[in-house]
């Protein structure tokens, strides 16, 4: 059949997309943040797009242009995105995780910039909310994904992320191989176990985890 003739999976749906990493500021000109480029979130938002769904995307600091989706909304810290997927999780379907959430932010960030002197300097870190968590543990949740970052025991550690945070789907990213590569192989585990998705452009990989995840939705939702 002609692919315009297909139905859209995701025809109707609405799904709510993190990406990109977080910037927690130290001074006013300096911050932490992480080497997540932003690019399979994007993917995945565009992905979902053309299956037919309203996406909303969510991101950090990337540099690079936002996909043509409904709406995007930039942000710079954790806090900020929380507070941004707060305000849209009850219209939200589905929602996919791929931000790389900084873990913690600096408490006291100095308004301006610090002066250099010969000490040690001290950064104070403080747990950042867990946005995915705090979702998936909403009382009528949407379909939440997660993706879990590792550099070790890949789809051990990935699982009881799933397991922890509650979630149907997670895919299981190695770090170490994924930063700065177009190229990702990545592992969905759900339920009913472990799909690889054999390396492939994030586009592509996109395309099969938004089919993973119209089917396992719309399963759960006839
Ligand atoms: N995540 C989130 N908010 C956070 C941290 C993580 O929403 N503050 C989401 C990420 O977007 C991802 C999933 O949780 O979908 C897993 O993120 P990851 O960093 O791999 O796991 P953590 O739970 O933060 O644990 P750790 O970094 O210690 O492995
Ligand atoms: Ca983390």
């Amino acid at each position: 059949v002609d692919a315009y003739l297909q139905p859209k999976s995701l025809r109707g749906l609405r799904v709510l997309v993190t990406a990109g990493p977080t910037y927690e500021a130290i001074d006013a000109v300096r911050g932490i943040t992480n080497r997540s480029s932003g690019k399979m979130g994007y993917a995945v938002a565009k992905a979902a797009a053309a299956a037919g769904a309203r996406v909303s995307l969510v991101t950090g600091p990337t540099g690079i242009p936002g996909p043509a989706v409904a709406e995007t909304v930039a942000v710079t810290s954790a806090q900020q995105m929380l507070e941004a997927v707060e305000a849209r999780v009850d219209e939200a379907d589905i929602f996919i995780a791929v931000a790389a959430v900084a873990d913690y932010y600096v408490l006291n960030p100095s308004e301006n910039k610090i002066k250099k002197d010969a000490h040690i300097l001290t950064l104070e870190l403080a747990p950042n909310p867990d946005i995915l968590a705090n979702v998936s543990s909403l009382d009528k949740p949407p379909f939440c994904v997660g993706f879990a970052a590792e550099s070790e025991n890949l789809e051990e550690y990935a699982e009881l992320k799933r397991k922890r945070k509650h979630l149907p789907l997670i895919v299981a990213n190695d770090a170490t191989k994924a930063i700065g590569s177009d190229e990702v192989e990545l592992v969905l585990l759900d339920d009913a176990g472990r799909h690889v998705l054999a390396l492939a452009d994030k586009a592509t990989q996109a395309r099969r985890l938004v089919e993973h995840v119209a089917r396992l939705y719309n399963a759960n939702n006839p």
